[in-house]
């Protein structure tokens, strides 16, 4: 039986991965796979999290199944870190997952089940797993404008056009701050329209948001979702703590679902951990406990925010030591988008041809459509990556 497997495409972020392991020079420098990394290149634990972890450790008793869907306190205090008071609760169903992939496969699967005939809209470009998990789960999906690959910043006006033909009953996957890959995203009055749009298609938005704090702010960021979770009746959410809290190998995200009523939510609920059992039963509880200790703890959570500004805060000077020594080296403003671009990514607009080329010459790592991490870069190798680009004329 086995034997009829065929080979799956490679993943293109993880192939990265590999690759630069694989590179022996000591010059290479890795901006491809979405991790946080200090200006040591090392992704730190948060001091909060190790606290936690501690606390955890000394005062767990147990290591017995929690909830199906989790715990309730996880759920809580997620809800309130994502949405705060833009919705009332009795509207929203939650369940823990392994990740913000876990929890994008099974709101997934929950649309599969809710609306089998719906379609999948997405940003192009967006996460290249979204088609692939959709691709993989036989649903449909199509594709709305989001990039404008020469000004480097959201096509806004193709991105409505195509959202005015999105048809009642579709989803429309959106990120909700720190867009990957371009590092493009909307300001507050165009999530407003996009609102009004998707109010009167009758389509339903799926908020992807895995980088929460890493854009403007942990409340900035989440303004989009909590603005659409005040004005939709249904919405589906998937959030990670992988980045914002750094805990990447816990596995920890989870799923909001927000319903028209109380009703709903509880079948909505009932849904969530069906599906949960039916994937893998409970979910992994070690991460979303220390996000819970964090969370609800006063002293933790101020660190945990102070720590999580310091991350934003350096990546954000990144941003504006690249786009000077860009602009010093081009003579030219033509790299200005990168200050302006959120979050962990910016797509700089490289051929494939000129990436092969930043690879091959220049041990630079970045994904194929010039997607680069920023936080893989330092003051030492941020002059190297800008000689580099226009070394091989980007
Ligand atoms: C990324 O886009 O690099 C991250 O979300 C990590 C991943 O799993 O692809």
């Amino acid at each position: 039986m086995l034997e009829n497997l065929q080979q799956q495409p490679p993943d293109k972020i993880l192939q990265l991965m590999q690759m630069y392991r694989e590179d022996p020079r000591d010059t290479k420098i890795d901006l491809g796979v979405g991790v946080y990394k200090n200006a040591q290149g090392v992704t730190p634990i948060m001091r909060a999290v190790k606290a936690a972890e501690k606390r955890l450790w000394e005062s767990e008793t147990t290591k017995a199944y929690t909830a199906l869907a989790g715990d309730a306190g996880f759920h809580k205090v997620m809800r309130e870190l994502v949405l705060a008071d833009s919705v009332a609760p009795e509207r929203v169903a939650a369940a823990a997952t392994p990740g913000g992939t876990g929890a994008i496969h099974m709101v997934l699967e929950l649309i599969k089940m809710a609306g089998p005939d719906a379609t999948v809209w997405l940003s192009a470009p967006t996460w290249p797993n979204h088609p692939s998990i959709i691709r993989h789960l036989g649903m449909k999906m199509a594709e709305y404008r989001y990039f404008d690959n020469t000004s480097r910043a959201v096509d806004f006006e193709g991105m409505l056009a195509d959202l005015k033909t999105v048809k009642a009953g579709d989803v429309v996957l959106l990120h909700g701050c720190c867009h990957n890959p371009t590092g493009a995203n909307l300001n507050q009055t165009q999530w407003e329209q996009v609102a009004d749009v998707l109010l009167e298609r009758g389509a339903i938005p799926f908020i992807d948001i895995a980088y929460q704090g890493f854009g403007d702010g942990l409340d900035q960021d989440a303004a989009a979702v909590r603005m659409l979770a005040g004005r939709m009746p249904e919405m589906l959410i998937a959030a990670s703590c992988s980045k914002n809290f750094g805990v990447y190998r816990e596995r920890t995200g989870i799923v909001l679902a927000i319903a028209p009523d109380a009703d709903t939510r509880a079948t909505t609920q009932g849904n969530l951990a069906h599906l949960n059992r039916q994937n893998f039963s409970f979910p992994p509880d070690h991460g979303a406990r220390l996000v819970t200790i964090i969370l609800s703890d006063d002293e933790l959570r101020a660190d945990w925010m102070a720590e999580l500004e310091d991350v934003r805060l350096g990546m954000l000077t990144i941003r504006q030591q690249l786009a000077d020594e860009l602009q010093r080296l081009s003579g030219s403003d033509r790299f200005a988008f990168i200050a302006q671009h959120r979050g962990m990514f910016s797509r700089m607009g490289a051929t494939p041809e000129q990436v092969v080329e930043l690879r091959e010459k220049h041990g630079i790592y970045m994904v194929g459509d010039s997607r680069i991490n920023i936080a893989g870069l330092n003051e030492t190798t941020v002059p190297i990556l800008a000689r580099a680009l226009i070394d091989v004329g980007v």
